[in-house]
C-alpha cells in the first residue's frame, strides 16, 4: 500500500483518487480552491467535475499543500497544464530528495516550449519525475470501464513500481522509457482534436475524421521523432491511441471546442461555452513554434493556428489542406529504380 498525494481535484485528479483508493492506497487530495475542498469534504463526490462517483469517508481533502505533499510515497500532479509550473514551484520546498511525482496533465508551455515533466524538473530538481498518459477519459475511468495507459519513467524500477500501484482489473498500465514521446503524443493530440471537432462542426463525415487522425499522427510523429521521441510511442497508446479517443469522443473538450468553432463561433466564444481549460488552444501555438524550430512540416497544426488566432474561415482551412502540393504518403517509401 502506498501513501499518495493527489495535487489537483479536477475530473482527472478525482477519477485517479477513486481508482487508487480502490487499489488499497491511502489517498490525500489537494485543491487550490477552498470551495472545491469544502464541497468534496461535505458531499464526498465532485458534483460538477465527476458526478456519480462516490468518494469514501477516509479520503482526505485539503487546501494545505504542505500536508498533501509531505511524507507521501508518490505525488500525482493533476492540475491543468497552464497551472503546472506555478503549482510545482509552490510544492518544491516540501518535496523530499527522490520523491516520485507523476505528471498526469497534458500540455506544452508556450513561452519555453517545454513539456510538463521538463517544467516540473526545473522547479523541483530533487524529484523523480514520471508521467502517466493514454486514452483515458475521467468519466469512463470513474465508471470503471476498461482503460489502458502508459507510465513513462527514467528508471525501470520507478516505472514498474508505479505500474503495480495503478494496475487494476479495469485499468491496465504499460511501461515505457520514452518520457518525451509519451508527453508529446498526449499534448499534441489536443491540437488535432480541435481540427477533428472543427470538421464535425462543419458537417464533414467519417472520411474526414479518419484523414485528420491518420495525417495528424503523421505530423505528431514527424515532430516527435525529430525531437528525440521514439516512433513506437507514436504508434502506441499515448500516440495514435489517445488521438483516436480525443478525436472521436463526446467527452473531449478540445473536440467540443473545435465543433463550436466549426459551427461559426469564435475561439473565445467556444472556450467560454466549454467552461473548462481547452489545452489544445495553448498547445497549438507551441506546436507551431516547435514545428518551425525543428524544421518539420505540420500543415494541420498550421491551419488550426490560422483558424484560432488569425480568424481564418474553417472551411477555407480544410480547402487549403485538401489542395496542398501533391506528395507521397510516406517519404521513406520509394519505388525501385
Ligand atoms: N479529464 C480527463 O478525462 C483527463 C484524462 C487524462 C488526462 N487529463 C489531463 O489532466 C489534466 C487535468 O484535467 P482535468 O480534466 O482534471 O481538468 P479540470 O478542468 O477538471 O481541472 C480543474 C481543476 O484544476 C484545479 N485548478 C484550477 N485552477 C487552478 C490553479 N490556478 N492552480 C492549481 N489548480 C487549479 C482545480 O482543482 C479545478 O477543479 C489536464 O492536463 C488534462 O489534459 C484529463
Amino acid at each position: 500500500m502506498a501513501n499518495v498525494g493527489i495535487i489537483g481535484a479536477g475530473s482527472w485528479g478525482t477519477a485517479l483518487s477513486s481508482l487508487l483508493y480502490d487499489n488499497g492506497h491511502q489517498v490525500t487530495v489537494w485543491s487550490i480552491d477552498e470551495n472545491e475542498v469544502r464541497m468534496l469534504n461535505e458531499e464526498r463526490e465532485h458534483k460538477t467535475k465527476l458526478p456519480g462517483v462516490k468518494l469514501p469517508d477516509d479520503m482526505i481533502f485539503t487546501g494545505d499543500l504542505e500536508s498533501a505533499v509531505t511524507e507521501k510515497d508518490v505525488l500525482i500532479l493533476a492540475v491543468p497544464s497552464p497551472f503546472t509550473r506555478a503549482t510545482a514551484k509552490k510544492m518544491a520546498s516540501y518535496v523530499a530528495e527522490g520523491q516520485i511525482i507523476v505528471d498526469v496533465a497534458k500540455g506544452i508551455e508556450e513561452s519555453s516550449l517545454k513539456t510538463l515533466s521538463q517544467q516540473i524538473e526545473e522547479e523541483i530538481p530533487q524529484a523523480d519525475v514520471a508521467v502517466l498518459s493514454g486514452p483515458s477519459h475521467a468519466e469512463e475511468v470513474g465508471r470503471r470501464l476498461p482503460t489502458t495507459c502508459v507510465i513513462g519513467a527514467k528508471s525501470k524500477e520507478t516505472a514498474e513500481y508505479l505500474q503495480k500501484m495503478f494496475i487494476s482489473k479495469v485499468f491496465r498500465v504499460y511501461t515505457s522509457p520514452d518520457i518525451l514521446g509519451v508527453e508529446l503524443g498526449g499534448s499534441l493530440k489536443n491540437v488535432i482534436a480541435l481540427a477533428a471537432g472543427i470538421a464535425d462542426g462543419l458537417g464533414y463525415g467519417d472520411n474526414t475524421k479518419a484523414a485528420l487522425i491518420t495525417r495528424g499522427i503523421a505530423e505528431i510523429a514527424r515532430l516527435g521523432v525529430k525531437m528525440g521521441g521514439k516512433i513506437q510511442t507514436f504508434t502506441g497508446l499515448t500516440g495514435i491511441g489517445d488521438l483516436i479517443v480525443t478525436c472521436a469522443s463526446m467527452h473531449s473538450r478540445n473536440r467540443k471546442a473545435g465543433y463550436l468553432i466549426g459551427q461559426g463561433k469564435s475561439m473565445q466564444e467556444a472556450m467560454d461555452e466549454v467552461k473548462m481549460v481547452v489545452e489544445g488552444v495553448y498547445s497549438a501555438k507551441a506546436a507551431a513554434a516547435l514545428a518551425k524550430k525543428y524544421g518539420v512540416s505540420m500543415p494541420i497544426v498550421s491551419e488550426v493556428n490560422a483558424v484560432l488566432f488569425e480568424g481564418k474561415n474553417p472551411a477555407e482551412a480544410v480547402d487549403d489542406l485538401m489542395q496542398r502540393e501533391l506528395r507521397s504518403e510516406a517519404a521513406a517509401l520509394l519505388w525501385e529504380e
